[in-house]
């Protein structure tokens, strides 16, 4: 078997979650197109209606009439998706909104205290299940802070960020190492009163400008599964129009090229700040490669796929510096590790990371997704390359970022 073709992706995951809530906080309507259909961003429109936001499609756009927030009168029931829980705490507490946010059991032991200490500190009020959801928050007068992140991510960055526009005075945020930056370059797009210096983001007061014709481009965490496919099934070649390549989200493919994958990527076009370009990708041979600290925040949500592809590759993988992967919508280091021993790879488990040495045949097992998106895509890719066809446990968690994963993967399979 082979996969060939041009992969059809849904828009971007994270700057879907952006678009829908950038829109609603913009003083008038904006038009966005190819959102994700995934549930994570479902979770968000749905909850930036339940505070009063007036959201409605035509046809493939999706119309946001932004400006004033309300109390909303139910649960915000945030789903799956971190995403929605993190940005919406930052935006509802600097907008003075009382709401009682909820999820899933995999939201639900995730923690959040990394977004409401400096939310307490800028002056929230909140109570929280010891730092876990449910979490209620009560109008506040929020004032600026400085935020040094010893976590790097996007999540964090963006939650104070988004506080800090409406808080009093300055509100700046530090990271380590740099983590996705679409919510500083879509707010500053939008008018924000927003600095970076390095790893440094400050911002103040603004009011921000509505999002006019926003084309969503492809998710490239998304394509990064058919790609893993390309890779590893002879006589394969598939192309991707339309994705998003900036540099904060292509640390998956810098790393598989190191590894010796053929592809190319083409930078076509700017949109909103953003790069977009295509991409393709063809069988290849694989050596192992070593990944620490400063690649881990470029390709947090690809290293399942990384672990999947060095146990087809020549030599010892290494994996180190990567134990925010065991605070995702579940324990991925733990998923990763127990499936690849059930179908025989070669993995030791580690804190923060794994080890893994290739290459080894895979047979097919049973596979825990452990209701993880993206583990289930892992191992339904794995499945590919294995004997016997293997057999998910829950293989309709792919919904929560692409509802249409397993007929996509029909389609190309030649
Ligand atoms: C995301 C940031 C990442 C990523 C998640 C989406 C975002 O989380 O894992 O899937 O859209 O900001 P962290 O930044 O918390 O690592």
């Amino acid at each position: 078997m082979s996969i060939k073709g041009t992969v059809t992706l849904p828009g971007d995951k994270s700057l879907s979650h952006r678009a829908l809530i950038f829109a609603a906080m913009s003083n008038g309507e904006s038009q966005i197109s190819n959102l994700s259909d995934g549930n994570d961003v479902m979770s968000t429109r749905e909850c930036l209606e339940h505070c009063g936001i007036k959201i409605f499609d035509k046809g493939q756009t999706t119309f946001v009439r932004g400006g004033s927030f309300t109390d909303p009168t139910v649960d915000l029931n945030c789903g799956n998706s971190g995403t929605t829980t993190r940005l919406l705490l930052g935006v509802l507490a600097g907008k003075g909104i009382n709401a009682r946010f909820i999820g899933d059991q995999s939201l639900s032991s995730r923690p959040m205290d990394r977004i409401l200490d400096p939310l307490t500190k800028m002056g929230l009020k909140s109570n929280s299940n010891d730092g876990k959801l449910p979490i209620s928050i009560f109008k506040s007068d929020l004032n600026g802070i400085s935020h040094n992140s010893l976590i790097p991510s996007a999540q964090i960055k963006s939650a104070i960020l988004l506080a800090g526009i409406e808080a009093n005075g300055e509100t700046s945020t530090t990271e380590s190492i740099l983590s996705r930056n679409h919510t500083e370059i879509m707010l500053k797009k939008l008018g924000a009163t927003l600095s970076t210096n390095n790893l440094t983001n400050t911002i103040s007061k603004s009011s921000l400008s509505s999002l006019i014709n926003f084309n969503v481009p492809g998710d490239p965490s998304t394509s990064s599964f058919f790609s893993t496919a390309a890779i590893l099934l002879p006589n394969s070649s598939i192309s991707i129009k339309n994705i998003l390549l900036n540099p904060t989200r292509i640390g998956f493919y810098k790393i598989i090229e190191k590894m010796g994958a053929k592809l190319s990527y083409l930078n076509e076009k700017i949109t909103f700040g953003e790069q977009i370009g295509s991409l393709t990708i063809v069988s290849s041979n694989l050596k192992s490669v070593n990944i620490s600290k400063t690649d881990v925040p470029g390709l947090i949500d690809e290293l399942p796929l990384i672990a999947l592809l060095a146990t087809q590759a020549n030599g010892t993988t290494k994996v180190r510096d990567a134990e925010e992967l065991r605070f995702k919508e579940c324990d991925r280091i733990k998923a990763i590790c127990k499936n690849l021993i059930n179908m025989g790879a070669n993995i030791k488990e580690l804190d923060d990371g794994f080890i893994i040495k290739g290459p080894t045949p895979l047979k097919a097992t049973k596979i825990k997704t452990y209701g993880d998106h993206r583990i289930a895509m892992t191992f339904a890719i794995a499945g590919l390359i294995s004997k016997e066809e293997i057999e998910l446990d829950n293989p309709d968690c792919v919904s929560i970022s692409f509802p249409k994963f397993y007929q996509e993967l029909e389609r190309l399979k030649k």
